[in-house]
C-alpha cells in the first residue's frame, strides 16, 4: 500500500517535472533541487548566483518595501528593534579562553567568513551583492550586548528581510558562544584572521579615517555645521573611552544596541564628562546624518 502510494507520487513528481521542462523553461531548475539543499546552511547556497529566491528578495522588497530610508536606515532599524523576550538577559557563559576562539574560528570560517569576509568587516565574496550588506560585525560586536548577538545568530535576518541566516537549528548554543568570542576577539585585535575567503582585516585607522569622512559629508551637503561635526567627534571620543573601561558591563547588556547608546550618554551626562544638552545634540546630530543617508 505504502509503497504503491510513494510510486504514484514519485511518477506524478516525475511528470510534472517532464512537463515544467518540457514547456521550455529558461534555466536549468528542471532537475528536482532536494529539499536539503534548500534549507542547507552551506556557504555555497548563501552565495548570490545560487540563492535566487534570497537575491529577489533583496532586490525587490529591500528596496520597494523599505521606502525613503533605504539601506542605510536599515541596521538603525535592527539596532533599535526590540529583543524578543526569548532572548533576553542573556550572558555569554563561554569564557572567551583559547579553547572558545579556537572553537570559533572554525566555526567562522566554515560558515560566516564567505559572507563577513576573514577580518569580519562584512566583504566576504558571498557578500558583495547582498542588500542590505552582511555588518561588519568585527566592528560592530564591540558595542553590541550578549542577548542581542545570541539573539541575531540564532533567529537571522527574516524577521527584518536580509539574508543573514539563522543559526538555531545549525550550531549549538555553545557554538553561537564560541564564534560571538571569536568575532569579539577578531575585532578587537587579540586575534588575527585566517587567510581563507577574502576581506580586509580591522583597521581602527581607516575606521576613524572613514568616521571623520562622513563628518566632512554632512558638513560639505549641509546636514549639519561645522560646531557640530566638532561636538559630534568630541562625544563619539568619549564614547570610545566609556566602552573600553565598561567592556564587560556593556557585554552583558540587556536591552538593544541603540538603549545601549543612550545609557552610556546618560552614564556620561552623570559623571559631567558631558552636559545634558550635549548628549540630545549628539543623537540629534546622529538622527540627522542616518537620515540624509550619510551614516549608518
Ligand atoms: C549569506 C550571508 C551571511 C552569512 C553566511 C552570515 N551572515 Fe551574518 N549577516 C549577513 C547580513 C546580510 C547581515 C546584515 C543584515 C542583518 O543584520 O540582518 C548580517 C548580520 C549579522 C549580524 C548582526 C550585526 C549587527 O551589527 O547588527 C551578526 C551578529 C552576524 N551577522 C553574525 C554572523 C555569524 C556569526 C555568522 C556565521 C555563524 C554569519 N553572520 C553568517 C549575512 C550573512
Amino acid at each position: 500500500m505504502k509503497f504503491q502510494k510513494t510510486l504514484i507520487l514519485v511518477s506524478l513528481f516525475i511528470a510534472i517535472a517532464v512537463a515544467v521542462a518540457a514547456c521550455g523553461s529558461p534555466d536549468e531548475t528542471s532537475t528536482p533541487v532536494p529539499a536539503s539543499s534548500v534549507a542547507a546552511p552551506t556557504a555555497s547556497q548563501a552565495t548570490p548566483t545560487m540563492g535566487q529566491g534570497q537575491q529577489e528578495k533583496h532586490g525587490n522588497e529591500q528596496h520597494h518595501g523599505q521606502g525613503m530610508g533605504g539601506p542605510p536606515e536599515g541596521m538603525r532599524e535592527r539596532h533599535s528593534a526590540p529583543i524578543p523576550a526569548d532572548y533576553q538577559g542573556l550572558a555569554d557563559p563561554v569564557p572567551a579562553d583559547e579553547e572558545s576562539l579556537a572553537r570559533g574560528e572554525k566555526i567562522y570560517a566554515q560558515q560566516c567568513a564567505t559572507c563577513h569576509g576573514d577580518g569580519g568587516m562584512g566583504d566576504g565574496p558571498a557578500g558583495q551583492s547582498l542588500d542590505p550588506a552582511p555588518a561588519p560585525i568585527a566592528h560592530t560586536s564591540q558595542m553590541l550586548g550578549d542577548s542581542y548577538l545570541f539573539w541575531r545568530i540564532s533567529e537571522g535576518g527574516a524577521q527584518f528581510n536580509t539574508a543573514m541566516i539563522p543559526y538555531k537549528s545549525i550550531l549549538s548554543e555553545q557554538e553561537i558562544w564560541d564564534v560571538i568570542n571569536y568575532i569579539r576577539a577578531l575585532g578587537s585585535g587579540q586575534v588575527q584572521p585566517r587567510k581563507n575567503m577574502g576581506g580586509e582585516a580591522m583597521n581602527p585607522e581607516a575606521e576613524a579615517q572613514m568616521h571623520a569622512d562622513m563628518l566632512a559629508a554632512g558638513v560639505e551637503q549641509g546636514v549639519i555645521t561645522q560646531d557640530e561635526a566638532d561636538l559630534f567627534a568630541d562625544v563619539h571620543d568619549k564614547l570610545d573611552a566609556y566602552k573600553t573601561t565598561h567592556m564587560d558591563e556593556l557585554r552583558s547588556f540587556m536591552g538593544n544596541p541603540e538603549e545601549m547608546q543612550k545609557s552610556m550618554l546618560d552614564a556620561l551626562v552623570k559623571t559631567g564628562e558631558i552636559t545634558q544638552e550635549q548628549a540630545d545634540a549628539f543623537t540629534d546630530i546622529h538622527d540627522r546624518l542616518v537620515n540624509a543617508g550619510i551614516m549608518q
